[in-house]
């Protein structure tokens, strides 16, 4: 079994070229990182005029982590930027992009019909070897999967925003995942400086799993008038350590996008209790109040 183990896995991790799909708030992070660690990447968005605006997020950001880095020698600094820039190239047509890449990793609009279109096509166009990944947060990876013939080849990366910071990538696999495939993913992950945990493909994998419903939980509690956002805030700060409370939380995450996902599962699990929608939650979407984005949510945001 070692010497089994030991000889396949000099093939593991050999993703040198890494195809990213949706290049908005989570593919734009996740091209960074991968071409900040070596990688060579390709942006695929539906427009030239989106991919030029990613980029230049991409390289204020770099600018930001720069400053950090190299503040004793910003020429080094410089250089680095210009490297990771170079690695990144930009294209609109997804199924040309692929077809020399060892990895995809699609992060677009999250909508199976659209992702399922989107990996068929994709599956025609990309190499044999090529593995597919989605970084969805709410919609089995099995579904999306169905629409390729290379389920041996299919899995979850599902990264966490902001990217450039957050250490934690979640692998998943689905039944049909080869050991090859979850095992270069792992790979793939500590490549791109990340901590990985394994996953399986049940429904918000591990973080969103406890962390929705623990959410949801604080706004029942606010619903029932037993407390104000601001003390389960101080509260959850002081009293359990956590770096940020739970509607501070919802507030930067999106109160629509708990909203989607909650709704998402409730659907699906109509009689789990910890999957239940809130009428507060659902008024406040309804008036626009998303959170930092908005400038509104649980709390009032200087824009
Ligand atoms: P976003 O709206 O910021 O970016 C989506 C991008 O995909 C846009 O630039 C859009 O033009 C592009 N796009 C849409 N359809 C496309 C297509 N058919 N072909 C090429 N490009 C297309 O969305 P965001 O927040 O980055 O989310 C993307 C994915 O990542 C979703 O599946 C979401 O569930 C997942 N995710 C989001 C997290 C978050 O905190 N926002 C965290 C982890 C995962």
């Amino acid at each position: 079994f070692f010497r089994h183990f030991s000889s396949s896995s000099s093939r593991f991790g050999n993703i040198k070229n890494v195809t990213i799909i949706g290049t908005g708030l989570m593919g734009a992070g996740i091209a960074q990182v991968a071409a900040s660690t070596g990688h060579h990447v390709v942006m695929v968005d539906q427009t030239d005029d989106i991919l030029s605006k990613s980029k230049a997020n991409i390289e204020k950001s770099l600018q930001r982590v720069v400053k950090k880095k190299y503040a004793d020698n910003p020429k080094a600094g410089e250089t680095f930027i210009a490297e990771v820039m170079s690695r990144l190239t930009t294209k609109t047509d997804a199924a040309a992009a692929v077809k020399n890449t060892d990895l995809v990793i699609e992060a677009i609009v999250e909508n199976l019909e659209v992702k399922k279109k989107l990996f068929s096509s994709l599956d025609k166009a990309a190499p044999k070897h090529t593995i597919f990944t989605s970084n969805t947060s709410s919609i089995p990876i099995k579904d999306i999967a169905v629409a390729t013939q290379r389920q041996d080849r299919f899995g979850g990366l599902h990264f966490f925003n902001p990217v450039p910071v957050m250490k934690l990538l979640e692998v998943i696999r689905i039944p049909a995942t080869s050991d090859e495939t979850f095992n270069t993913l792992l790979a793939f992950g500590k490549a791109m400086d990340k901590s990985t945990v394994n996953c399986k493909d049940t429904p918000g994998f591990i973080v969103n799993r406890l962390l929705v419903p623990y959410m949801m939980e604080a706004v029942r509690m606010v619903e029932r008038g037993e407390a104000s956002p601001q003390d389960v805030d101080t509260a959850m700060k002081l009293g359990a350590g956590y770096p940020m409370g739970p509607f501070e939380l919802t507030d930067y995450v999106g109160l629509d996008t708990c909203k989607f996902i909650i709704d998402g599962w409730h659907k699906k699990y109509p009689d789990n209790p910890l999957f239940m929608p809130s009428p507060l939650l659902d008024k406040l979407v309804s008036e626009g109040k998303l959170g930092n984005k908005t400038g509104e949510g649980f709390y009032k945001h200087k824009k």
